[in-house]
C-alpha cells in the first residue's frame, strides 16, 4: 500500500503530496521541519521525546512569524497518526511547514502555510561503519549565528550552511565536518551537537556557540548528570577536541555515535570510550522503554 503524508489535517498518497516549482518556500528555504525518531520495543513503538520536538517546532513557526494554525498537541497526535497509518515501527519522522504560495515575494506576511508530515525508513544516519568512529574535519564554513539567521529556529535555509559543510567533508574523504562559530570556539556538526570527555568530565558547547538547543543533546546531559558525571556547558577550543580523552556527536538521526578523529587527529585510542559507552547504553536502555526514569521521554504509537 501506498505511503500517507499527512497535510494540512489530512492524510493523502505520497504521490499525490507535492508542491508547484514557484512554491515560496522551495525558492528562498522559508519552510521550517523537525526531525524525530520512533523505536520499535519489544511490544509496541515509541516516539522519542516527541512533544519537546513540537514545541520546537512551533517555536521555529514563532521566529518566522508563520501561523501553523495547529498547536504542539494537536501535532503530537498527527505524527502518531501518520506513523499508525503508515504501519510502522522503527522509522524517521520528518513535519515540515511551509508558506504554499505560488510566489516570487519575499515578505511572508501574507502568504498562506501549509503543514505536512512524513515518514522516512531511517536506519543508522552514519551507516553500517558507525561503531567504527566519525573521521570528522573542522570546516572551512562557520556556524551561522542569530545575527545573520536565528539558529535556535530549526529552519530550511539555515541548511545551507550544513549541506556546504557536510559536502566539504564528504568530497575531501571525511565523514562529518565540525563547524566553528563566528568567534572560533567549537559550535556544533551540520545536524549533530557534539560533546568531548576530558579526565571523566563532560563538556559541550552552550548558546553562545550558536548551536541548536538538540533534544539529543539535552537528553545526554540529563543521562549524564543523573549517572554522576560532572556535565559542564562552555566554549571548546579547536585543539581541546584534539587532545580530549573522547568525543561524540549526537542528534535524532546521529544518535550518538563517537568521533575517531578530528582533522586526522586520532581522538583517545581511536574507539569510542567508556563514557561514550556508558551513556549510550542508557540512552538506547531510555529509548526502548526499558528505563521507568525516562519513561516521560517516550509516547506510544500502538
Ligand atoms: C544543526 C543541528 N544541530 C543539532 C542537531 C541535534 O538536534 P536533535 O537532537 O534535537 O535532533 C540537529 C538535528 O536536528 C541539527 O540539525
Amino acid at each position: 500500500m501506498e505511503q500517507k503524508i499527512w497535510i494540512d489535517g489530512s492524510l493523502v498518497n505520497k504521490s499525490d503530496a507535492k508542491v508547484p516549482i514557484l512554491t515560496q518556500s522551495l525558492q528562498y528555504g522559508t519552510g521550517i521541519f523537525e526531525g524525530i525518531r520512533s523505536y520499535e520495543s519489544e511490544d509496541n513503538s515509541f516516539v522519542f521525546r516527541l512533544y519537546d520536538h513540537m514545541v520546537r517546532f512551533t517555536e521555529s513557526a514563532k521566529i518566522y512569524r508563520m501561523n501553523l494554525g495547529f498547536t504542539a498537541k494537536d501535532l503530537s497526535q498527527a505524527v502518531i497518526d501518520t506513523i499508525k497509518e503508515n504501519g510502522l515501527k522503527s522509522c524517521y519522522v520528518r513535519p515540515f511547514a511551509f508558506f504554499s504560495d505560488e510566489t516570487v515575494s519575499l515578505a511572508t506576511d501574507s502568504l498562506h502555510v501549509s503543514v505536512a508530515i512524513a515518514t522516512v525508513d531511517l536506519g543508522k544516519y552514519f551507516g553500517s561503519n558507525a561503531h567504527k568512529g566519525l573521521n570528522c574535519m573542522t570546516s572551512s564554513w562557520r556556524r551561522i549565528n542569530s545575527n545573520i539567521l536565528p539558529v535556535h529556529a530549526k529552519a530550511s535555509g539555515n541548511y545551507l550552511n550544513s549541506c556546504l559543510a557536510s559536502t566539504e567533508a564528504k568530497l575531501a574523504g571525511y565523514d562529518e565536518s565540525l563547524m566553528l562559530s563566528g568567534e572560533g570556539y567549537i559550535s556544533e556538526g551540520p545536524g549533530e551537537n557534539i560533546f568531548m570527555v576530558k579526565n571523566g568530565v563532560i563538556v559541550t558547547p552552550g548558546m553562545e556557540a550558536s548551536i541548536l538547543k538538540g533534544i539529543t543533546r539535552d537528553s545526554v546531559i540529563t543521562l549524564a548528570k543523573d549517572l554522576g558525571y560532572t556535565v559542564m556547558e562552555r566554549q571548546i577550543h579547536r585543539d581541546e577536541i584534539y587532545s580530549a580523552d573522547e568525543a561524540f556527536l549526537c542528534g535524532t538521526a546521529a544518535e550518538i555515535t563517537h568521533v575517531r578523529s578530528l582533522d586526522r587527529v586520532v581522538i583517545g585510542d581511536g574507539n569510542a570510550g567508556i563514557v561514550t559507552q556508558d551513556l549510550r547504553d542508557n540512552f538506547e536502555k531510555a529509548l526502548s522503554g526499558k528505563s521507568e526514569r525516562y519513561k516521560q521521554w517516550l509516547t506510544p504509537v500502538y
